[in-house]
């Protein structure tokens, strides 16, 4: 069971902060799909410290989710403490901070990964928020900046040695963006190098991985990212499979059951006309591997509204079921 600080988690998977992707409907679905831990995509501290509205509306949560961790992005340590401070006030139970992004208009602020390029600061940061913060505190790191500024074990030592709870380790440079493969052996380096709980992340694609991960590098947790976009059963599954040695694959029934309240979920948190927009795109990602996809594709356009999507589930899965899958 994973720790982070005083939270007491009800297993060792976390869901891993997307942008665009972490928002409440779909935190609520990982963690009905067995997740110990969500987690939101990365929020501006310099809109929270502001009161911008729209940022704020980043923090919503939901008690079905919890616990829930809030990833911050700033270079201004006291616009981190102040912001981690609004979250926990807000609800979150644990404050996790970005030294990974590599994006451009992340970086250029000095956030992100540029932090992992300056030791000082980001010690000035972590020490801040830590004073701030009322729930546990976390930062998630990639590799270093490049290959040739391969500091992760050093930036680690900072994390734990200003106070924080727990490391998250992406280990891919942030010059390598999502190209080649993460260097899992660097989890485990870091995990040598520390006392608090480190949670691999990084090309965790399937349970069994999930299960490697952790025995191949004696982390503390695993954080799934991209996977769990197509596959948000993987959480139960890699449960499942410590279990039992083996796992069941969603059929057809729970897919559609899924996929409809997933979208319900996306009404109620951005209106009709935006989750009508947003779903046509996560259909094709939950249907990866099914037959028909070139018809469902066909049919997206035309979904203009509940009624519609409704009817093209409807239609979609009862026209597999009569071929026959399961
Ligand atoms: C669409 C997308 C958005 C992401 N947004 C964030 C983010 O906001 N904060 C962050 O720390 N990492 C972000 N990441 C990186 C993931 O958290 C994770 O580190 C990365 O995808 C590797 O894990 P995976 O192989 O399981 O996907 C994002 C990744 C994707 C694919």
């Amino acid at each position: 069971m994973l720790k982070i600080g005083a939270l007491q988690l009800r297993n060792w998977l976390v869901l891993a902060p997307m942008s665009g992707r972490t928002n409440l409907p779909f935190r609520l679905i990982a963690k009905e799909m067995g997740a110990g831990l969500v987690s939101t995509e990365m929020i501006s501290a310099m809109g929270l410290s502001r009161g911008q509205a729209k940022t704020y509306t980043y923090l919503a949560t939901n008690p079905d989710e919890r616990p829930v961790a809030a990833q911050l992005f700033g270079s201004d340590a006291d616009a981190m403490a102040t912001s981690a401070r609004i979250a926990a006030d807000m609800g979150i139970d644990a404050i996790d901070i970005n030294m990974g992004c590599p994006a451009k208009k992340v970086v250029k602020t000095g956030s992100g990964a540029a932090l992992m390029r300056d030791a000082q600061k980001a010690a000035r940061i972590i020490y801040a928020m830590r004073r701030c913060s009322p729930v546990p505190l976390t930062v998630k790191i990639r590799a270093g900046w490049s290959p040739r500024e391969a500091n992760a074990i050093e930036i680690a030592r900072v994390i734990e040695d200003n106070g924080a709870d727990g490391i998250c380790v992406h280990p891919r440079f942030a010059s390598q963006g999502f190209s080649g493969t993460a260097d899992w052996t660097l989890i485990g380096r870091i995990k040598e190098e520390v006392n608090i709980p480190v949670i691999g992340n990084g090309d965790v694609s399937t349970p069994s991985l999930a299960l490697r991960m952790r025995s191949e590098t004696n982390c503390d947790g695993v954080m799934i990212g991209r996977a769990a976009l197509s596959n948000p059963w993987i959480f139960q599954q890699t449960l499942e499979m410590e279990q039992r040695g083996s796992f069941a694959t969603p059929g057809l029934d729970e897919r559609h059951r899924l996929i409809r309240k997933h979208y319900e979920l996306l009404i109620g948190y951005l209106g009709e006309t935006r989750a009508t927009h947003l779903i046509r795109g996560l259909l094709l990602l939950y249907t990866k591997g099914l037959p028909g996809r070139g018809f469902l594709r066909g049919l997206l356009s035309e979904i203009d509204g509940r009624e519609r999507l409704l009817a093209t589930l409807h239609a979609y899965f009862g026209s597999i079921q009569e071929e026959g899958v399961s």
